[in-house]
């Protein structure tokens, strides 16, 4: 008998996931097999029996919360993401608790954006089915939902068809309920004024210390950096930011020097970077001024030139999950092969991910 508890399903899941007795507990999946093996998370792909259908689950064990992922930060991640309805977005379907784990029943991308680093990709691509998509889909959290995502970057990034979708609300934060103060993200996408924001100090009994200043707050505008991080990735093949220690590469993060771009790139995207990449918070772009940005405006008016010559960077930390072998079509469809069946090792796929407590 399962001692699973129903913590959300969604209004807009699909029919054939409905039925009147549907219980949730991990006894109706099979499970196919784990494709991310994280701190605190598993993800599987797995088959509804009832419905024959594929889906993801993403699986928090209870016992292994706390140290950088807290049960309230779990609970945040589901009611952030059970608002969300947006063709860009990943869809929560359903979320439910056992007295082991907390599982998030998810629509299925077919990988992750992480694997195109390795490609040069013509810009009009990156522009036309990445980065406005992208954009449309930070617009509707940042205007409608308040939540800013705090986590942007290609592994969060799936594409599910012809076209793309934002995932993981794990670090997410609704700005109109809580103050965003808190340092965390993945430090080579993070937004300088997060690396600045000191840590609270507090007592033992979870109060302030008396004479603590309060920790400056930061905004939707720490998303609009992590945009232009992974557009400068997807053109040249490596984020900006990066130095050997943990240090210098906050240092680099923080110097407000213009970033150095290769000839490859055209004098549009360099400036959509630098728009975006700006140091001082109220001189950055906004998510609107980037929509709005030539390079994304000219991207639908100009046909695919020939690819950039970009040197192949070496900096990938995780092994890609997509089959070498496959194209990306001219016609700009984004339509890639299925998850090979292999999935890699687990000791292959790093996280660039950084969590403060
Ligand atoms: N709906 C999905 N469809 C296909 N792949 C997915 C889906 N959700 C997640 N993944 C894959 O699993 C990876 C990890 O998922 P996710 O980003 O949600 O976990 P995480 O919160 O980053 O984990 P942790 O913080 O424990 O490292 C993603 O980078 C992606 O490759
Ligand atoms: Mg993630």
């Amino acid at each position: 008998m399962s001692d699973s508890r129903t913590l959300y399903v969604s209004p807009d899941i699909p029919i054939e996931l409905i039925s009147n007795d549907r219980q949730w507990n991990t006894d109706t999946f099979e499970f196919i097999r784990e494709i991310y093996h994280g701190h605190s998370s598993r993800i599987y792909v797995i088959l509804d029996r009832q419905s024959s259908m594929k889906l993801i689950l993403k699986v928090y064990m209870k016992s292994k919360l706390g140290k950088y992922v807290k049960v309230t930060n779990v609970l945040e991640e589901i009611e952030n993401h059970r608002q969300l309805k947006h063709e860009n977005i990943i869809e929560l379907y359903a979320a439910f608790e056992d007295s082991k784990y907390y599982c998030l029943v998810l629509e299925r991308g077919n990988d992750d954006l992480f694997g195109l680093l390795k490609r040069e990709l013509p810009e009009d691509f990156i522009t036309e089915k990445i980065i406005k998509p992208l954009l449309d889909a930070v617009e509707y959290l940042h205007d409608e939902k308040r939540i800013i995502h705090r986590d942007i970057k290609p592994e969060n990034i799936l594409y599910c068809g012809k076209t793309i979708k934002l995932a993981d609300f794990g670090l997410s934060i609704n700005y109109s309920r809580n103050r965003p103060t808190t340092p965390c993200g993945t430090l080579s996408h993070m937004a300088p004024e997060i690396l600045v924001c000191q840590p609270k100090r507090y007592c033992k009994n979870g109060i302030p210390e008396p004479n603590s200043v309060p920790r400056k707050s930061y905004s939707v505008k720490v998303d609009v950096w992590s945009i232009g991080v992974l557009a400068c990735e997807l053109l040249t093949g490596s984020t900006p930011y990066k130095s050997g220690t943990l240090n210098d590469t906050m240092q680099s993060i923080c110097k407000s020097e213009r970033i150095e771009l290769p000839t490859s790139v055209t004098p549009e995207a360099k400036d959509f970077i630098w728009r975006a990449l700006t140091i001082s918070e109220s001189k950055r772009a906004t998510i609107q001024e980037l929509k709005n940005h030539p390079w994304i405006l000219g991207a639908s008016a100009f046909r695919l030139k020939l690819p950039r010559l970009r040197s192949v960077s070496q900096t990938w930390s995780r092994t890609s999950l997509i089959d070498e072998s496959m194209q990306i079509e001219n016609d700009y469809s984004l339509v890639l092969p299925p998850l090979s069946p292999s999935s890699p090792s687990m000791d292959s796929m790093g996280s660039r991910r950084f969590k403060s407590s």
